[in-house]
């Protein structure tokens, strides 16, 4: 197979859809490969890794989409890269779908075969296209919020360990899920006091008996959350409702209850936030304050460290980057439950349940797909 990775052109998108490694394993398996120039930059990965690697280079996203059987990308295909996608060709990469109707037309249109990283499922129930970029997040949460909370970044000017004599700062983490769970053992490693809330006992349980002597757990009560707010130097947000918008756990006016100064980072952004005063920001304007506490909402957290996310995402895609191309879609997906999950669109048709209720699009089911 031919397999094809353009450089990503959302602005402040630094990831790149394969690493050098991929691309060799991918030569290994006898694929050829194809990088657009200059596609590994942002995360560090020069032409010259790629060559050593046993791709080829290309001068245009036109040249990869018109030569590859398979596309391997990061964020979902812009509107002159849907342009370029052709019936019969497989796109490898994040699509949410649900909430964009444009992207969803054009790529049914297309008639391409198109797989979703975040509907790629695994045999515990988790999404592990997506968690690998939930780890980032979560552990990236206390690094931004220790450099909030200090005073020139108009935050609380709190040391995160404290000092030997002086207490450490004091974290709560509401969600106790893949973010909140790195960044609890974060911020418990740079010598914060964490408390992490859930909603659901087992995870609360698991937690306590995993990491009972680095963080402690609380019952994720309106009660238990605003008092251990009130005390909180940093207070990470890091729930998620599948589905569903973030619930609003703390509202306008209980930000007068809190430190001045603290520091309030919502990694749940992304599904519309957890704090009712949260609106995304950017990687450049990433901070904001509203009646003195400061809030970080920045929506792609994982760009922040393109390197690290490029490469965790890598080794999350690679193993299904190979199948695809090994057997082709069909029988990738025909042996691999979990892979089909991704299937999306498919030749004209949409191929997700959840994404046609909610674009109100009729759906051909996936195993449909596969004998179509
Ligand atoms: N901003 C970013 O760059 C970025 C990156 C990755 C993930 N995220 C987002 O972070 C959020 C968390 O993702 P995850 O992978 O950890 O999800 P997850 O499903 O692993 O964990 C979510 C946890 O929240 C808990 N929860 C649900 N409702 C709650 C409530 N009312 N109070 C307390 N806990 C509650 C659940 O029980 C679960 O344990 C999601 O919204 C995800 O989209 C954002």
């Amino acid at each position: 197979m031919h397999i094809g990775c353009p450089k990503e052109i959302k602005p402040q998108e630094f990831r790149v859809g394969m690493t050098p490694n991929a691309a060799q394993e991918a030569v290994n398996h006898g694929h050829a490969v194809t990088i657009e120039t200059g596609a590994g930059i942002g995360a560090g990965f020069s032409d010259a890794d790629y060559i050593a690697a046993g791709a080829a280079i290309a001068d245009t996203a036109a040249e990869i989409f018109t030569a590859a059987d398979m596309i391997v990308k990061v964020k979902e295909p812009q509107a002159v890269e849907r342009k370029m996608l052709r019936e019969g060709q497989v796109l490898f990469t994040y699509l949410h779908l649900a909430a964009d109707m444009d992207q969803t037309r054009d790529l049914m249109e297309s008639g391409a075969t198109c797989i979703a990283y975040e509907t790629v499922t695994d045999d515990r129930g988790g999404l592990p296209l997506l968690a690998p970029m939930s780890e980032v997040a979560g552990r990236l949460a206390p690094q931004v919020g220790a450099w909030t909370l200090q005073k020139a970044n108009g935050g609380r000017g709190v040391l995160m360990g404290g000092v030997p004599g002086v207490s450490p700062a004091r974290v709560a983490v509401i969600g106790g899920g893949v973010v909140g769970t790195q960044a609890a053992k974060v911020a418990a490693g740079m010598g914060a006091d964490v408390t992490v809330l859930d909603r659901s006992l087992p995870r609360l349980r698991y937690l306590d008996d995993v990491f009972g002597g680095q963080f402690k757990t609380s019952y994720a009560s309106a009660g238990n959350t605003i008092e251990l707010a009130r005390e909180a130097d940093m207070i990470i947000g890091a729930v998620l409702i599948p589905g569903a918008a973030a619930p609003k756990l703390i509202s306008r006016a209980q930000l007068s209850e809190l430190n001045p100064g603290a520091a309030l980072v919502d990694v749940a952004i992304d599904q519309g936030g957890c704090f009712e005063t949260s609106r995304a920001t950017t990687h450049q304007d990433p901070v904001y304050e509203v009646d003195g506490i400061m809030h970080y909402c920045v929506a792609n957290m994982p760009g922040a460290v393109a390197r690290t996310s490029t490469i965790a995402l890598g080794n999350a895609t690679m193993p299904f980057m190979i199948a695809l191309a090994d057997k082709g879609w069909r029988q990738a997906c025909e042996d691999d439950a979990h892979l089909l999950n991704g299937l999306n669109v498919h030749a004209g048709k949409l191929t997700y349940a959840a994404v046609g209720t909610a674009l109100e699009i009729d759906v051909l089911s996936p195993s449909a797909a596969l004998k179509s």
